[in-house]
């Protein structure tokens, strides 16, 4: 059963798929929000924050973690680890292998991507309330999926990369166990997924680790996702460096680079904008009856002011042309050895 929704208005449905580049939008800021760096009014992030207030109307079921992954969380929460930047690649992995899953479906029925056509990848930073978000038109979640994926079935791997740790391992090396969705926890207080199936209606899982998580339908919220998966994370007041552009440009250049489907980062832009002076002398020229001189009135019509603008601009980050299509006397040794580790999923080697 195919449940696209159906409920939206057409205009608000596009405006939320969010199929390209937002349009851009530009707002009038005061001092105090330039040093906020609000986001322009109407924008994808302010849709964003909209949803996630949204979303906590709908009654809520309770489920607990399968007693490993509590283990496993409470072992990342803690983990004194200075590079966490790992949580980065970790969720585009799995970003890259929905998306990857929907393409291997569409492979002997196309019409699975009715639902949302667009394969890609986007991260949008949100420095006002503390949140990165990793978004894919993957295959999505469904309800079941949502709760055996992502909390109550523990894989082996789970056990042996406590293990490993508990060894001496390096909480890095968690893509090599299947779990690296918890490693979003090395950076924050909560994480939000929502998730649209094309077998099912909306849901959102949301957890701030300990014992249990909760799920709950998210199909009456205005902002639906087409297809796929949004992982929402609450950082920690000390990870708020991840939401630096060049930070995150930086990490996907290094871990992600090889990543076959686009990766897009919402960018906010800040510009000089120019626009006519108000005159708001005019009148109290009138009641002054002050004399103007002609010359000194075209001067003032044409004086301008800047205005600061900002706008959300989509910026592609694995522009580079895979390793495979260029000439092998090109590829540096530290390409080919980042391109090892990619495909590999072998951390160790520097
Ligand atoms: N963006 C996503 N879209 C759809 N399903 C997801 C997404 N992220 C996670 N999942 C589901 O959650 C499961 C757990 O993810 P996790 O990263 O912990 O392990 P994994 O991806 O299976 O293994 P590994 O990280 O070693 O490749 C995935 O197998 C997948 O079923
Ligand atoms: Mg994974």
């Amino acid at each position: 059963m195919s449940t696209d929704d159906t409920t939206q208005q057409p205009t608000e449905q596009q405006q939320q798929s969010q199929d390209a580049a937002p349009t851009t939008q530009e707002s009038k800021q005061d001092e105090s929000q330039q040093q906020q760096q609000q986001p322009p009014k109407e924008s994808l992030l302010t849709k964003l924050d909209a949803a996630l207030h949204d979303s906590e109307k709908k009654p809520a079921e309770t489920f607990s973690f399968n007693a490993d992954i509590v283990q496993l969380m409470s072992l990342i929460i803690n983990a004194v680890y200075t590079n966490k930047d790992i949580f980065i690649r970790e969720l585009i992995s799995n970003a890259s292998d929905a998306i990857d899953k929907i393409r291997y479906l569409s492979l002997t029925d196309a019409s699975v991507l009715n639902s949302e056509k667009e394969l890609k990848i986007e991260i949008i930073p949100n420095k006002n309330n503390k949140t990165i978000t990793f978004r894919d038109t993957g295959i999505g979640m469904t309800k079941e999926d949502l709760v055996n994926n992502l909390g109550t079935i523990a894989r082996s791997g789970t056990k042996q990369f406590i293990d490993a740790i508990a060894a001496g391992a390096d909480i890095s090396m968690i893509g090599q166990f299947g779990v690296g969705f918890y490693s979003s926890y090395l950076v924050s207080e909560k994480v939000i997924v929502r998730s649209k199936h094309n077998d099912d209606v909306q849901h959102i899982w949301e957890s701030t680790a300990g014992a249990t998580f909760v799920v709950r339908e998210d199909n009456e919220n205005p902002y639906q996702l087409t297809r796929g998966t949004e992982i929402t994370l609450l950082l920690k007041d000390d990870c708020l460096d991840y939401l630096d552009e060049k930070k995150i440009k930086d990490i996907v250049n290094k871990h992600s680079q090889f990543v076959a489907f686009p990766i897009n980062l919402l960018t906010i832009k800040e510009t000089d904008k120019e626009v006519e002076a108000e005159d708001d002398e005019d009148e109290d020229d009138k009641d002054k009856k002050v004399e103007v001189s002609d010359e000194d009135k075209d001067k003032k019509k044409k004086e301008k002011k800047k205005e600061k603008v900002t706008s959300e601009e989509w910026e592609l980050l694995n522009k580079q042309k895979p390793i495979w299509t260029r000439k092998p006397e090109e590829v540096t040794k530290e390409e080919y050895g980042a391109f090892y580790k990619a495909i590999s999923n072998d951390w160790k080697i520097i």
